[in-house]
């Protein structure tokens, strides 16, 4: 059977009934949304949920992000709903926001790793909604990459790494933010930011007043610590090349350190910001956007970063930006991208 539907170009989606079967019968299917691209499977199945963590040689205790089309697939995996929670759900899905709500019991425990809670998503992707919604169930989905690579956000990044690890994958072009969803709880009407993405403190600010980031966006997570989110303890978006993040804002002070740190190597790269690319023309550069427009440079970041290791240097140096608003996002990636190696001036 052809595995590869191009969805790019489509303006109605009745070939998505190909994939819904799949999903329904037990299958392991890659589709995109607003965000990254996604390796879904029934939610409810756990059987085709463990073929997830095979395909993506992910940890076994970082649970995955339930994804459904409407409120009424909602109760069918979460309870125990508060005023706030809704809140920020009416608010926010669907878009590029997730949840952690209590669980119903009948949720399948692979999917969840045996927690009282589970992550819940509303895609506004069109082909993400629509795939869920003919399915008729929720769609567990991680991010489509390996575990520890940068996560998927186009078909040709990805196609040779999970090609042959799924059942079947939708192309939808260029994913249009680029990275992963915000992730929240609510704990005693607070809000607290486990992820960072594209829906920030600013934004949920104005429907929830008490919003707080967790400590550890910016910052490594000591193993001994109960992380609320798993998945912010594991290696994350590294290329195998060496790399560094540097960031600070006078522009002379950043283009000095980082002559500085690539003389020290035989062959650098620089992910370097669109204002800055004229200043680094004696290296290899990759041009990762502009620092005015941030959205640019999450739609490209993911990319980016696989691209470093087909430049075979000795470092990778990449700029940051301000780590607020949209930027702190971007700094969260980055900054486990280089496995906190970081230099602020
Ligand atoms: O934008 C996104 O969220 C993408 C697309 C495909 O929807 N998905 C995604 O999934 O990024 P993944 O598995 O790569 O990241 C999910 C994050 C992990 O850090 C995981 O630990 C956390 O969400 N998470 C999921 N369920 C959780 C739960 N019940 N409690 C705490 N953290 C949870
Ligand atoms: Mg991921």
């Amino acid at each position: 059977m052809e595995k590869y539907l191009d969805m790019k170009n489509k303006k109605t989606y009745e070939d998505l009934t190909i994939p819904a079967r799949i999903i329904k019968d037990g299958g392991i299917v890659l589709f995109p949304t607003e965000t990254v691209y996604g390796i879904g499977a029934n939610a409810l199945n756990d059987n085709a949920v463990k073929k997830i963590f095979e395909a993506k040689g992910r940890a076994q205790d970082n649970p995955l992000i339930l994804h459904i089309s409407d409120m009424s697939m909602l109760e069918q995996i979460a309870e125990n709903i508060s005023e706030t929670e809704y809140k920020l759900m009416e608010r926010f899905f669907p878009g590029p926001f997730t949840i952690i709500l209590n669980k119903k019991a009948n949720v399948a425990s692979v999917a969840t790793c045996n927690g009282t809670t589970v992550g819940v998503r509303m895609p506004s992707n069109k082909i993400a909604h629509e795939l869920i919604k003919m399915a008729g169930v929720p769609i567990a989905a991680p991010s489509a990459n390996i575990s520890g690579r940068p996560s998927g956000t186009k078909m040709e990044d990805i196609f040779e790494e999970l090609n042959e690890k799924v059942d079947y994958m939708i192309d939808g072009g260029e994913c249009e933010f680029g990275v992963e969803s915000t992730v929240v709880r609510v704990v005693d009407e607070k809000v607290y930011i486990l992820r960072p993405g594209k829906i920030t403190k600013e934004d949920i600010e104005k429907v929830i007043h008490n919003v707080e980031l967790d400590k550890h966006l910016l910052a490594p997570i000591n193993n001994a610590e109960n992380v609320l989110s798993p998945g912010m303890k594991y290696r994350h978006y590294a290329p195998n090349t060496k790399t560094i993040l540097v960031y600070g804002e006078d522009k002379k002070s950043v283009i000095n350190k980082i002559d500085d740190v690539a003389n020290t190597y035989n062959k650098v790269l620089i992910l370097a910001l669109s204002e800055y690319k004229k200043d680094f023309k004696k290296y290899n550069v990759i041009d990762i956007g502009s620092k005015d427009n941030l959205l640019q440079i999450t739609h490209n970041i993911f990319s980016a970063l696989r691209k470093i290791d087909k430049y075979d240097v000795d470092m990778a140096i990449i700029q940051g930006v301000k780590p607020e608003g949209i930027g702190l996002a971007i700094m969260n990636r980055l900054i486990r991208a280089c496995e906190f190696n970081y230099i602020k001036i």
